[in-house]
């Protein structure tokens, strides 16, 4: 079934740039959106808008009805519940969200564990969570030559100081996936909390949040065929009953009072603490199209394509001279996720002679240039990241692209 039948509803596939074909090989940076998802939020808007839980009148019942049937959805796509949902911008925002939650934890533990293969995403808002508060070490788990998660060090990196282990599930730059399940288990016998950084993994395998024990999963609508903007953060209910909101505002209180000493509020039930102000309505019922998009075709059947992709991009990438692949060459330790130099260009020279070609790659670090430099590409890398879209077809060509630039 994948691709044929599902290509037509990604228009944008029909392009031509430079008078090529369009091979878009970068959906790790952001995925192409289906009529269906944009069809969905065009509705909302056209048809169905006013703002949630505020006015009692039929269209703000609807669009409530609709943005709340939406957050059930998105539980239920990594088996949580709705009370442990919390809508932010993206996964970035997510993984600070839960900084500002350690900010305000007294729990006597000051080390921070992260692993050697993280975006910036999950390195930044621990430095800044450091300089905001004064305290904090962080340590790394290392990753292999090979680009995989040292696990033999765990017990050493992870502590009874440790407050919080958090790590990606899938290498944005290698594919690597992440043994995620076996990390927050040793992190929760050393008492420490677990974050998972799902933005690679969401869109591509079936995830199971309470499997896995994560006490966080953070991931971006926009890399799963949905709208930008929106990030989604799943807290443990027990986790999230005793954390203080990190934005106040309106929608996420019971009660205001005023009096000449000040001003006090009780909080609204959970999840609605966290989401202060007016939310993206339209972004989470487009979310929830996608999901719907995603598991019509089914996360095991996209797998299971996309793994068909990575394997012949591997093999035919080995077959050429002066290519070095990053990351583990296993297709059993991968997502759909291939990076590498080349001796005779740079990654941005490389991508800009592809662009001429009609094909969409990233270059340089990917935000993640510490994994960069451990394993010593110093000038980044070019990636190709594939979906549900791309074809084998797409693989030869860019692969006849790729040695006539050589
Ligand atoms: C592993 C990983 N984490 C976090 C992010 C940040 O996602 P966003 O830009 O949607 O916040 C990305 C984006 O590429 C990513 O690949």
């Amino acid at each position: 079934m994948l691709p044929e039948a599902i290509r037509k509803d990604f228009p944008i596939l029909e392009r031509r740039i430079n008078g090529n074909r369009l091979i878009f090989f970068d959906s790790a940076a952001s995925s192409l959106k289906p009529i269906q998802v944009i069809e969905k939020m065009s509705d909302f808007y056209l048809y169905h808008y006013s703002n949630i839980h505020r006015g009692i009148y039929e269209l703000s019942e609807e669009a409530t009805d609709l943005y709340e049937k939406s957050r059930e959805r998105i539980a239920n796509f990594i088996n949580g519940s709705s009370r442990e949902i919390i809508f932010v911008r993206n996964t970035t925002e997510a993984i600070n969200f839960v900084s500002f939650y350690l900010q305000g934890k007294e729990s006597g533990r000051k080390n921070i564990v992260i692993s050697g293969m993280e975006h910036h995403s999950n390195i930044v808002p621990w430095i800044l969570l450091r300089k905001r508060t004064g305290k904090y070490t962080m340590r790394i788990i290392p990753v292999t030559d090979e680009g995989l998660l040292d696990l033999s060090s765990l017990d050493k990196v992870i502590g009874d100081d440790t407050v919080l282990v958090s790590v990606t599930h899938v290498s944005n730059v290698l594919g690597t996936i992440n043994p995620v399940k076996y990390i927050c288990k040793v992190a929760h016998e050393h008492n420490a909390l677990c974050m998972v950084d799902g933005a690679q993994s969401t869109p591509h395998l079936p995830i199971d949040v309470k499997d896995i024990g994560a006490d966080f999963f953070a991931f971006s609508s926009h890399k799963m065929l949905g709208p930008t903007g929106l990030g989604v953060l799943y807290v443990k209910e027990k986790i999230l009953e005793e954390m203080e909101p990190v934005y106040g505002g309106g929608g996420m209180i019971s009660e205001v009072h005023c009096s000449n000493d000040g001003c006090v509020a009780e909080w609204a039930e959970l999840p609605d603490r966290f989401e202060a102000g007016t939310p993206h309505i339209a972004g989470v019922i487009g979310l929830a199209a996608a999901i719907e998009y995603l598991e019509r075709i089914g996360l095991g059947n996209i797998e299971i394509h996309e793994r068909k992709l990575t394997e012949k991009m591997l093999e035919k990438l080995q077959e050429l001279e002066g290519v070095r692949i990053a990351g583990p060459l296993d297709i059993e330790k991968k997502s759909g996720i291939v990076s590498f130099e080349v001796n005779k260009y740079t990654p941005h020279e490389l991508s800009s002679l592809l662009s001429m070609n009609g094909v969409a790659v990233r270059s340089g670090f990917h935000c993640a240039q510490p994994l960069h430099e451990r394993l010593k590409f110093t000038r980044g890398t070019t990636r190709a990241s594939f979906y549900l879209y791309n074809t084998l077809e797409e693989i030869d060509d860019f692969i006849g692209i790729l040695k006539k630039i050589l």
